[in-house]
């Protein structure tokens, strides 16, 4: 079949960077096209490209046979080119109708006419986009208001329609809805480039592969030809281990305990409501759910950065309910937040400067009231190498560094000091299947050695792989926990509706 888009010897620099080198692919009428490729290896630079956000060095991108320059994402939409980007760009307030009419041409914004509101829901039969056009974008969830903008790109016209890790913010049964809506849209003779770091995602909805490694295209591969272990290997170059070595659990003792535990959310509504729960030494507990169900605030409250209104929190028997940040560390729990650019480290200071942010004040790493800079850069050096952060130097600002070398550095932070609890949230979101494998494999280490380690995390294959035990939160609460040994994706999934375990 005649490719309608091929994207020509592509190249993106950035200083220092090679975003894109040389990259070629074509993109059919009626096919899922993957994207893979580890953190940074090109793969938004090239959707950028294409979407006219940014102009490639040199390249062509050639549409229906003809060469075309994409000016601006404006001029990639009046060429049939969509894209759904990673943070929506609806106007909350406004109703569905009201956002999807926002620049079509001859509508009015606000009060859209009857035929907008007709052409939305004629579109959402078609393509199994159920929205009421009616509703006001803040009251959607967030696979709702991602179905409000494919269907903005689909009222634009869009043939082709790039979905940039689109799944990062659904539940597994809204990930499965999201696929039967990209099969709609093949029938319907769109293409669609679907960007995702999970193999068994690639698996399930494309019809061919593209790798890219270092900013190159490693080969362009039918899914029915290749399978998750090849993938994995030309992404990274390297075998990767699906199945972590997972030693038998030896829980013993109690590492953290929560007992009916209360706190609101920032914006004064309950957030917690009464959660219990205690996490074992040498135990990994995940804690499942969608976002916005209390985990985060949960993990706020037990690392001393919100305050509980009422229950108690124990660290290794110490109780430290609405202590500081720095008393709960200190009392033996690390923290991996969910945040790692904002909350993690400090991105202007150097990688041994941020290896040290914890314990800075005390010995070997200050001298009375002066720093010692030799065992701050020694230290620094070991933990580059046991933790195998990738950067130019210790003295390289955090912020160079890529999303899986901040994820390592802060957990070479926090983990250094073996504390005897890690609260981790979302710890490899984001990141590539190497970098995942590492982090995996780190919190493994922490739970042999005895640690109690709490794991939030929104994507069910890390929690099932990972935990000994299963929490499911929904709606302030804990609806059902479950041994590892007998939860399944489908269970857990209905579990984060709301459904008791
Ligand atoms: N605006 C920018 N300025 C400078 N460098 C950039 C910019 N955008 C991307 N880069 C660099 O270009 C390379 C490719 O980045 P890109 O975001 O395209 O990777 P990616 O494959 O989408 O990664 P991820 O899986 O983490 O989203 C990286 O080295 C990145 O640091
Ligand atoms: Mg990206």
């Amino acid at each position: 079949m005649e490719a309608f888009l091929a994207l020509q010897n592509i190249t993106k620099t950035f200083p220092g960077v090679v975003a894109n080198d040389r990259v070629t692919l074509e993109v059919r009428p009626g096919e899922v096209h993957a994207l893979l490729g580890e953190n940074g290896a090109g793969k938004t630079t090239l959707m950028s490209v294409l979407y006219g956000i940014y102009q490639p060095d040199s390249g062509e991108i050639v549409l229906r046979g003809r060469p075309v320059r994409i000016r601006s994402p404006h001029d990639a939409i009046a060429r049939g080119i969509g894209m759904v980007p990673q943070q929506f760009l609806l106007v909350r307030r406004h109703t569905v109708a009201e956002n999807v009419a926002l620049g079509l041409a001859g509508t009015p914004v606000l009060f859209p006419a009857r035929h907008v509101q007709r052409r939305i829901e004629d579109l959402g039969q078609r393509y199994g986009l159920l929205v009421d056009p009616q509703a006001p974008v803040w009251s959607l969830s967030v696979s709702e208001q991602q179905r409000v903008e494919i269907l903005k790109a689909l009222m634009r016209g869009a043939e082709i329609l790039i979905l940039d890790e689109p799944t990062s913010v659904l539940t597994p049964q809204e990930a499965l809805g999201l696929f039967a809506v990209l099969r709609r849209m093949k029938e319907e003779g769109h293409a669609v480039i679907f960007i995702t770091h999970k193999l068994d995602e690639v698996m399930a909805v494309a019809d061919r592969v593209t790798v890219l490694r270092k900013g190159r295209v490693v080969d362009t591969v039918p899914v029915a030809r290749t399978d998750k272990r090849a993938l994995a290997r030309m992404m990274v170059g390297r075998d990767v281990e699906f199945r972590l070595p997972k030693a038998p659990a030896t829980a013993d003792g109690e590492a953290l305990a929560v007992e009916d535990l209360w706190t609101r959310s920032d914006r004064g509504l309950l957030a917690l409501r009464g959660v219990s729960f205690s996490v074992r030494r040498g135990e990994i507990l995940g804690i499942a759910g969608v976002a916005g169900n209390g985990q985060r605030e949960q993990v706020e409250v037990l690392t001393g950065l919100r305050r509980a209104e009422r229950g108690r929190v124990r660290v290794l028997g110490r109780d430290v309910t609405n202590r500081s940040a720095r008393e709960v560390f200190e009392a033996g729990a690390a923290h991996i937040p969910e945040e790692r650019v904002r909350m993690g480290i400090v991105p202007r200071l150097s990688v041994a400067e941020n290896l040290v942010l914890r314990q800075y004040r005390y010995p070997p790493f200050c001298r009375g009231p002066l720093l010692d800079p030799e065992a701050i850069f020694d230290f620094a050096r070991r933990m580059i190498a046991e933790y195998d952060i990738v950067t130019p130097s210790a003295r390289t600002p955090a912020r160079a560094l890529s999303g899986g070398n901040i994820q390592k550095l802060i957990l070479a932070r926090e983990l250094s000091g073996e504390p005897g609890v890690v609260i981790a949230a979302h710890p490899t979101s984001g990141l590539d299947v190497s970098a995942t494998e590492q982090i995996h494999a780190l919190l493994l280490r922490r739970r042999q050695q005895g640690a109690g380690v709490l794991l939030v995390s929104e994507d069910l294959d890390e929690i099932l792989a990972l935990s000994d035990r299963i929490a499911v939160m929904f709606s302030g609460e804990i609806v059902g926990t479950v041994a590892a040994g007998e939860a399944d994706r489908e269970r857990l999934g209905l579990m984060m509706t709301g459904q008791r375990g």
